[in-house]
């Protein structure tokens, strides 16, 4: 695969390095207007490291774009004209619908939008992905490219704000778990590092107890609430303090706030 990164800032750069550290693409094109800071790419090899979106476009078959949504629409009118049939056009900038896109570019391109998360960093994004009429077609190409770096999902278009919220917005809502429960252990008489550790990984166990077994998380409940024991007086007495609610709650708040983005 030729791949071409059109703005390797904060999330353009994780996306560059997990398609090298899996050898995920061939040749490997990476844009920025100052390349300073990325010019060591070029010791991989099959990586070029340039300021000219065009040559990147001209070289490259699948585009993934993580520019500024303020610079999006400039950059796809100075590349219209080289788009070709064998190009992927990969955005990942949110907020971006895929009409206007097409209003740029015109309908008949491969079109694919996608919403990552900041966990790409590390391999473990949650990316949710939707396509243009002719970019569907392109799913599965898309899919593998981020499942190289986590796990990713095809969703309706309409559905990206929500998407935003449960996974981008997401991050932070189980770091201030985890930060809650290191709190707690704390309490309990862990030193503060301990303290993270055992809250980061059980988090970690939980997430891939499901993802691993696909069992519903409340089975996995019933395996650790011995009845009259600890754990369901403490289960219990979280959710009478609102625990499941205040989570509900708080989704549903920045979903409001979202789509009075939108809307405005
Ligand atoms: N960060 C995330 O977790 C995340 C998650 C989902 C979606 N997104 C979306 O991803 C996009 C990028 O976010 P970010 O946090 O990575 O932003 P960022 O760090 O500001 O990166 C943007 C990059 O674009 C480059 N750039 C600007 N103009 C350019 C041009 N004409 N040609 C080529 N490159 C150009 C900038 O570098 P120079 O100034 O040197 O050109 C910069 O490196 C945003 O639209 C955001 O909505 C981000």
């Amino acid at each position: 695969m030729k791949i071409a990164i059109i703005g390797t800032g904060n999330l353009g750069l994780s996306i560059a390095k997990g398609v090298l550290h899996s050898n995920g693409a061939t040749n490997m094109y990476m844009t920025k207007r100052n390349v300073e800071s990325i010019k060591e790419f070029e010791s991989y090899g099959n990586v070029t490291v340039t300021s000219d979106n065009r040559i990147a476009v001209q070289n490259s078959d699948i585009l993934i774009f993580a520019v500024q949504p303020s610079h999006f629409g400039q950059i796809l009118e100075d590349i219209k004209d080289l788009l070709n049939e064998k190009h992927v056009v990969i955005s990942t900038i949110t907020g971006f619908s895929i009409a206007k896109m097409e209003s740029i570019i015109g309908a008949d391109n491969y079109i694919v939008r996608s919403m990552p998360n900041t966990a790409i960093s590390v391999g473990k994004s949650m990316t949710c992905i939707c396509g243009n009429e002719k970019g569907r077609k392109r799913i599965d190409l898309t899919k593998a490219i981020f499942n190289r770096m986590g796990h990713s999902l095809e969703i309706p278009e309409e559905q990206m704000q929500a998407a935003t919220v449960i996974c981008a917005s997401g991050i932070a809502f189980w770091m201030r778990l985890i930060r809650a429960t290191t709190q707690g252990a704390i309490q309990l008489g862990f030193d503060a590092k301990e303290a993270q550790e055992l809250a980061m990984h059980t988090c970690n166990g939980a997430a891939s107890l499901l993802i691993e077994s696909g069992n519903h998380p409340e089975e996995e409940i019933d395996r650790v609430t011995t009845p009259m024991g600890c754990t369901i007086k403490g289960l219990n007495e979280m959710e009478h303090q609102g625990l499941s609610s205040s989570l509900i709650r708080g989704i549903v708040a920045s979903f409001d706030k979202i789509t009075e983005f939108k809307t405005k």
